[in-house]
C-alpha cells in the first residue's frame, strides 16, 4: 500500500528534493502534493520538476494564525495524507493543527535536538564550542521542535570550521536522515507511541535511531 505524503515547504526545498529523488518502486512513500506559504519557494519548481502537484497558500491572506491553519488543514486534506512533512515550513503552527495530524506530522531540525531548539542553530553550535552537531527528525508536538526523535545524524565540528561548511555539512545529513525517516514511516516501522518514537514496536531513546559519523 503507499503512503500517501503531502510536503510543507518554504524555501529552497532542498529536502524536498532529497524525498522526491528518493522515490521508488521499493519505496511506499508517494509525495501526492506539495504546499506553500510562498509562492517564490524554489521547492515549487522542483515539484513541478518532478510532476507533482503544488499549491500556494499565502499566510498573507489570513487575518490571523488560526484562520490560516484551518485553510491549510483543508487544502492538505483534500489530498488525504497518510503523512504530513515538514521541509523548511517556516511558520509557528496552531495546538489545533499540530492536534489534527497528530502521530502523522513529522519535521527536520538543524540541531541534536533538545539542544539548539528554534533559529540559527548552526552559529549557536560554533559559539557554544559543540563538539558534534547535526539534525533531528521528529514528531511535531505542540511544544516548539520538542516532539519525540525518529531519527537524529551527528558529525563532528571541524577545528575552526566556519558556519557556512558547518551548515553544508548538515544539510547533507538532512538529506540522509529525512528520507529514510519518511521511508520508515511508509513501511509502517516507525510510529508514535503513547510515551514516544517508536521503531519496529520499541522504543526509541531519546536521541532517536542515532547516526554518528
Ligand atoms: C533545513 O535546514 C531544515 O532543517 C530547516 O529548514 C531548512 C530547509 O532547507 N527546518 P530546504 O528548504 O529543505 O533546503
Amino acid at each position: 500500500m503507499p503512503c500517501n505524503v503531502v510536503v510543507l515547504i518554504s524555501g529552497s526545498g532542498s529536502n524536498l528534493q532529497a524525498l522526491i529523488d528518493n522515490q521508488s518502486d521499493s519505496n511506499p512513500a508517494r509525495i501526492g502534493a506539495v504546499i506553500s506559504n510562498r509562492a517564490d519557494a524554489y521547492g515549487l519548481q522542483r515539484a513541478h520538476a518532478a510532476g507533482i502537484p503544488t499549491q500556494v497558500l499565502s499566510h498573507r491572506d489570513f487575518a490571523d494564525r488560526e484562520a490560516f491553519d484551518a485553510a491549510l488543514i483543508e487544502a492538505i486534506d483534500a489530498h488525504q495524507p497518510d503523512l504530513v512533512v515538514l521541509a523548511g515550513f517556516m511558520r509557528i503552527l496552531t495546538p489545533g493543527f499540530v492536534r489534527h495530524y497528530q502521530g502523522r506530522l513529522l519535521n527536520i531540525h538543524p540541531s541534536l535536538l533538545p539542544r539548539h531548539k528554534g533559529l540559527d542553530t548552526h552559529n549557536r553550535a560554533l559559539a557554544a564550542g559543540d563538539a558534534e552537531h547535526g539534525c533531528s527528525v521528529h514528531f511535531v508536538t505542540e511544544e516548539l521542535d520538542g516532539g519525540p526523535v525518529a531519527i537524529q545524524a551527528a558529525i563532528p565540528i571541524h577545528p575552526g570550521e566556519n558556519v557556512e561548511k558547518l551548515t553544508e555539512r548538515v544539510h547533507l545529513e538532512e538529506h540522509r536522515i529525512y528520507p529514510l525517516a519518511v521511508r520508515w514511516f511508509a513501511e509502517g516501522r516507525l510510529r508514535l507511541g503513547e510515551h514516544g518514537a517508536m521503531l519496529d514496536g520499541e522504543k526509541l531513546p531519546a536521541s532517536g535511531h542515532l547516526i554518528r559519523t
